[in-house]
């Protein structure tokens, strides 16, 4: 493979990028269940550039892509999503100058498609009665095969989806704990394609081998439980079938949540804590507080908080939410969060690093701090 001018220019363009995705806080959540204080560790992953987790995926994927010739500057990317992918390839494909076209579920929020198309991506919408995700993905097949050279992500069967979180989203969750001295003893994640369940288990499996890992699905459609799929609102999970990429036996039991109890709990993060977070990181933090109650309060549980709110203002996410019997939320009492920021780990990018002043700086009186990491062979600067 040759390496052209644009190669060139979508590479620099994508470290561009890279700035703008990842390495976000561990957020340690204090709570307090039926009296009793405990934290989870929650990653701020709607902090990402288009606000979801879902854009570490695109990067990973896009640099993989244009590293082995699957991508040439120009060509087609074309997915099926259930919106946040589809939201993050827009716009991270259409800065580095590709078509994307996104086929949808009609029924995913309009917040979805509105910023699908403000991103400048065409949008293919499939109804429920054409089949819904699965006809999604067929779609987005055939219309690759007809274009021929188009880049299929195919993030529901591609293991560079779960590598995007075995190479930074678990190392940063794993050395964000260890800058509190904590060690994961769980980490729960709702599964939409599986990618982020897989990828962070993968590399916290590797450092601590009894960590538990438990996918959270919604009540209503508990797939990966054995039931049937059904309708629910906890939009990016459970799209009613288990993804190629996740191996249930390398998973621990799911835990189930209602999506009235998700809604709940994302809007106590909104309302009590000022966390806009979406309906699935309610789920997610419902499922960590679940997963504690198991193990015990002092059990250090980890999550995601997977997107930010914008995605579903006009969704029951901002309505009033009947409470049922049953619900975990009402017994949830948030009492306030800490920030473990960026963890030297997987923040320092000696490429990029300005400790060394670059030729022609002209210093001005005001010092650098000294880096407080240990120099290796020597003492701390
Ligand atoms: C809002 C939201 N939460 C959770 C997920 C699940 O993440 P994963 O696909 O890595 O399983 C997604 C995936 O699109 C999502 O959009």
């Amino acid at each position: 493979m040759t390496t052209t001018a644009p190669d060139v220019a979508a590479a620099r363009r994508l470290e561009g990028i890279a700035c703008l995705v990842g390495n976000t806080p561990l957020l340690a959540v204090r709570l307090s269940v039926r009296g009793s204080e405990r934290t989870i560790y929650a990653k701020a992953e709607h902090l990402n550039l288009t606000g979801s987790i879902k854009d570490r995926m695109t990067l990973h994927m896009l640099r993989r892509a244009y590293a082995t010739g699957a991508l040439r500057p120009g060509e087609p990317i074309i997915e099926a999503t259930s919106g946040n992918t589809g939201i993050s390839f827009a716009a991270l494909g259409r800065s580095l100058g590709h078509p994307v076209t996104i086929f949808m579920p009609d029924y995913m929020s309009l917040e979805r498609r509105a910023l699908i198309g403000s991103f400048g991506a065409e949008i293919a919408l499939v109804s429920a009665d054409e089949g819904g995700f699965r006809c999604s993905i067929s779609r987005a097949e055939e219309t690759a095969a007809r274009l021929g050279d188009a880049f299929l992500p195919r993030q529901f069967s591609n293991q560079d989806n779960c590598d995007a979180h075995t190479v930074a989203t678990g190392p940063e969750i794993w050395w964000q704990l260890q800058a509190a001295f904590v060690e994961p003893d769980a980490f729960v994640a709702g599964v939409g394609t599986g990618g982020t369940i897989m990828g962070v288990g993968r590399y916290l499996r590797r450092k601590r081998p009894d960590c538990r890992l438990h996918p959270v699905e919604p009540a209503s459609s508990a797939v990966l439980a054995g039931g049937p799929g059904g309708r629910h609102r906890i939009q990016g999970v459970c799209d009613e079938f288990i993804p190629p990429i996740v191996d249930l036996d390398f998973l621990d039991e799911p835990v189930l949540v209602a999506d009235g109890d998700a809604i709940l709990m994302a809007q106590k993060l909104a309302t009590t804590l000022g966390l806009g977070v979406g309906i699935s990181s309610g789920a997610n933090f419902l499922g960590a507080v679940l997963v504690q109650e198991r193990l015990g309060p002092e059990a250090a549980v980890a999550t995601v908080f997977a997107d930010d709110n914008k995605k579903y203002l006009s969704t029951d996410l901002l309505h009033d939410e009947p409470v049922e019997d049953g619900y975990v939320s009402p017994g949830v009492e948030l009492l306030g969060y800490r920030a473990i920021r960026r963890s030297c780990h997987t923040c320092c990018d000696p490429a990029s690093c300005r400790e060394a002043p670059p030729a022609g700086f002209v210093p001005d009186d005001e010092p650098l701090p000294a880096c407080p990491r240990p120099r290796r062979g020597g003492a701390g600067g």
